[in-house]
């Protein structure tokens, strides 16, 4: 018989570390009868859906092992920092609390101090810890996460020792782990990891390995399965959604995945991120306008208005065929809200080339965009450039850009007063509980007054008051 060595590899990893966790589990009850209480644990999440991602994975495997999720960082009894390395201000953050926890560890001894993510995948970042921030009990990288239980028990053996594995390639992908997921109407699904892009600013595809799809069964049946617990709304992940299914046996793409999901019972809405321009076809945008449950918005990232900067930056793709395709979804789906990410001052950047981002921003007409001004990565290709932008002018070019966009969006929020929108209620507004608040269909928050029973379901309200980055408005029974 012919012996699948994938699925057995995937099942023996899982069987061995649900044994580990089961002896941690011990241990930490051993823990409760000898302190009446349960360790804690805390994670710092920084970066996009697929550290938060991970991080409900190893949130699952520690409820498992007989921890308790700690609401305070500096009580917990084990700190993980799940880290991203997409801009030098992410790492900065992380370094700055690191730095803390050494007086931490100095008056707990006890306290366990794990960091993994997409910084650990850097070798230089991983001998930066080493050498500078030894209170560090644990690093690991984003391609062996479903290892932690034994990575854990490494540390609860050799207590003084700093425990380091960090994998350079990502291996398969392993289906069936434990999630404990933060909400449950809303969900992030991942339908694929890596990046095989290249784009010349930036570190993902370093950290996060080659493209690999997950198989249309596990992700249907992830679907299925959050469904039947509650879910509404899934957004499926990838940083290249649009590439989905090359990796795959089975012939398959991203609008056939998008229509099979579209028919699973009781989903309410479907949303995707991130689609890359360069493989965008008319054939997923004629689904998304078939399929009843897709929602009328689009983040198509651009990066940059202008021609030979796209080229620079290695996008495969220029500003006329991105048009083409926002005017296609623009003509094929009716309200549809655009919105997309930005980077100011890469290198080679002239005046000319941000006036030509800011007639792309003007035309485009984006609902939302998130802005960033350019950082220089090491290792990637951009960072060796040498016509790099003052920092300066960098900055000055983003405020010129924000305030353009912010103009346009405030407008944009105007055109929504009296219309009624569909509302997936996610809480009571942070600042006033007699106060809901949820997304439309186009993704943008909604506030209204409302009975809390209402927290979950989809609801009518009528814009009254259109602010600058999001809408209010009264609730129509
Ligand atoms: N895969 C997605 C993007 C993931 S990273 C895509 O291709 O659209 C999210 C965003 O971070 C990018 O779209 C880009 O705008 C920004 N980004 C990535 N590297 C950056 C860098 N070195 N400096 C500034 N912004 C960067
Ligand atoms: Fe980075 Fe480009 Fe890949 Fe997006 S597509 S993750 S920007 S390399
Ligand atoms: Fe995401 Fe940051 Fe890693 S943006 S993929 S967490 S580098």
């Amino acid at each position: 018989m012919k012996r699948d060595w994938n699925n057995e590899l995937e099942t023996d990893v899982i069987l061995q570390n649900q044994m580990i966790i089961a002896d941690i589990f011990k241990r930490n009850m051993d823990f409760v009868n000898n302190n009446g209480r349960k360790r804690k644990y805390f994670i710092e999440t920084y970066g996009c859906q697929m550290n938060e991602h991970d991080s409900e994975k190893l949130s699952a495997m520690l409820l498992q092992m007989g921890f308790e999720a700690g609401m305070l960082r500096d009580k917990a009894d084990i700190i993980i920092f799940n880290t991203c390395c997409i801009r030098e201000n992410a790492e900065l953050k992380v370094y700055g609390n690191l730095g803390h926890m050494k007086s931490l560890k100095r008056k707990n001894p006890d306290l366990i101090i794990a960091v993994c993510g997409c910084m650990m995948q850097q070798a230089h970042i991983v001998d930066e810890i080493k050498n500078k921030y030894k209170h560090v009990d644990l690093v690991f990288g984003t391609h062996n996460v479903h290892n932690f239980p034994k990575l854990l028990m490494d540390v609860l053996k050799t207590p003084k020792n700093l425990i380091v594995e960090v994998w350079e390639n990502e291996g398969k992908i392993i289906e069936g782990m434990p999630v404990d997921r933060k909400y449950i109407t809303k969900a992030f699904v991942n339908i694929m990891y890596g990046c095989n892009n290249f784009c010349t600013y930036c570190v993902v595809p370093y950290v996060r390995g080659r493209e690999r799809s997950r198989s249309v069964e596990a992700i249907v049946s992830e679907i299925e399965t959050l469904v039947s617990r509650g879910t509404k709304e899934v957004t499926l992940l990838g940083q290249n959604v649009n590439s989905y299914g090359k990796t795959l046996e089975e012939k398959t793409d991203f609008a056939d995945l998008l229509r099979r999901i579209n028919d699973i019972d009781g989903l309410k809405r479907l949303r995707f991120m991130t689609s890359h321009p360069k493989d965008i076809s008319k054939k997923l945008i004629d689904t998304m306008a078939e399929c009843d449950k897709v929602c009328n918005q689009l983040h198509l990232p651009v990066q940059s208005g202008s021609n030979p900067v796209l080229k620079a930056m290695n996008r495969h793709y220029n500003v006329e065929r991105y048009m083409e395709m926002i005017n296609y979804a623009k003509s094929k789906i009716p309200n549809l809200a655009i919105s997309t990410d930005l980077i100011i001052g890469f290198p080679s950047e002239t005046e000319e080339d941000v006036e030509k981002t800011i007639e792309l921003i003007k035309e485009v007409d984006y609902t939302t965009a998130f802005t960033f001004i350019y950082s220089v990565r090491k290792g990637t290709p951009a960072a060796e450039f040498d016509n790099q932008i003052p920092e300066d002018i960098k900055h000055k070019r983003f405020e010129r850009v924000l305030k353009v966009l912010n103009d346009g969006i405030g407008i944009k929020m105007q055109s929504y007063m009296g219309k009624t929108l569909e509302v997936l209620v996610d809480d009571v507004n942070f600042k006033d509980d007699s106060v809901l608040t949820g997304r439309s269909t186009e993704n943008i928050t909604v506030n209204f007054k409302g009975d809390k029973s209402l927290i979950g379901e989809i609801v009518k309200v009528k814009i009254t008051k259109p602010k600058q980055f999001s809408l209010y408005g009264e609730y129509i029974n």
